[in-house]
């Protein structure tokens, strides 16, 4: 694989990690190009991104954009864990399907290196032991968690009959500027949101569960350290320390500086009620490490958050 300036696709790269991951490669001298549904994202800066509008399961258009390119990064998810098993069937066919489709457009072109975001707080399920190494048995319990690890096999699949050279990251729980804050996935920028407005905190289960935070340039940085070189297989792609919700929600009121109050509810089935990623492999083949700590990464997130759309906005 040549170690040059790459043309790269980024599919997805107009949601919260491919727009970072965009401004990652277009500043490290690489050539993109999106593949979005949505229209450009007013935050950022599109200069020089060759940005196609269109949708995944539409395998003719997806395939066109592969022309030009030869690195694939792959970050378009039709649903989230929350919302994946009200309806696995448009999930298998948005995501697994679709997925498998791209596969074949780039073995058809000769196009050989894939990056896959899939995703390292869900293909687990309850981990047996913690942190969670990348060998960890695969035992989702949500249609989101059994795609993304589907997804995965194809891949992995098509890397051992030599078609393909797959690269897989599973991130725990990023976060930072750009995240929706509408509260779908991404507890950070959701509870900030609300803070910023005054509202109160939605909290499923008693504020025990503990989650693998990592700051969005982190893992962008081990996106590109890991999508860029030459190695294949697996890589999990968290910070290696666990933070339960209360931690988080004792950030938050250090960084705003507001005591938010908590409704609590019911704990969610499809909720895994602890996750740490074992980062190892990330740190000895990569020489990769998290370099922005949760309390930077708040204050960064906030400081965004504020900025963009301030209160009474
Ligand atoms: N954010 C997280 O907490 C997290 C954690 C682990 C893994 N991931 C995975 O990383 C990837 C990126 O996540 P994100 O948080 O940036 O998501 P996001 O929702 O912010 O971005 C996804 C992008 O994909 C596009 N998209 C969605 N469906 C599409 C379709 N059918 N056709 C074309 N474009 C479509 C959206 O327009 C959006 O720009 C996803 O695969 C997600 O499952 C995210």
């Amino acid at each position: 694989m040549s170690t040059g300036a790459r043309r790269c696709l980024v599919i997805g790269g107009n949601g919260f990690i491919g727009s970072h991951l965009v401004d990652a490669l277009r500043a490290g001298g690489n050539s993109v190009r999106v593949f979005d549904a949505g229209a450009p994202r007013p935050d950022m800066d599109w200069s020089g991104v060759d940005y196609r509008r269109g949708a995944f399961d539409a395998a003719a258009d997806v395939a066109a954009a592969l022309d030009g390119v030869d690195t694939v990064f792959h970050l378009v998810s039709t649903t989230v864990p929350s919302t994946s098993n009200k309806d696995p069937v448009a999930d298998i066919q948005g995501n697994l399907v679709a997925s498998v489709a791209l596969m074949r457009a780039m073995i058809d072109r000769g196009l050989r290196r894939l990056v896959f975001f899939s995703s390292g707080g869900t293909v687990y399920g309850n981990p047996s032991r913690l942190p969670v190494p990348e060998d960890h048995p695969l035992e989702p319990i949500s249609s989101y968690g059994v795609v993304k690890a589907a997804i995965e096999r194809y891949l992995l699949m098509y890397g051992k009959l030599g078609q393909l050279d797959p690269l897989i990251l599973r991130p725990g729980n990023p976060y930072g500027p750009r995240q929706g804050a509408a509260g779908i996935q991404g507890v950070i920028p959701a509870f900030l949101r609300r803070v910023r407005d005054g509202e109160r905190l939605q909290v499923w289960g008693d504020g025990g569960v503990v989650r693998d935070y990592l700051y969005i340039a982190d893992l962008v940085d081990l996106a590109i350290a890991a999508g860029l070189s030459d190695k294949n297989g697996v890589f999990n792609a968290g910070s290696g320390v666990g933070h339960s919700l209360l931690d988080i929600v004792a950030e938050i009121a250090r960084a705003t500086g507001r005591q938010p109050a908590i409704d609590f509810h019911p704990a969610r089935n499809f909720d895994v009620d602890a996750l740490v990623l074992d980062v190892t492999r990330a740190r000895s083949e990569l020489g990769w490490q998290p370099r922005v700590s949760l309390a930077e990464g708040m204050d960064r997130t906030w400081k965004a958050m504020s900025a963009a759309d301030p209160v009474g906005s």
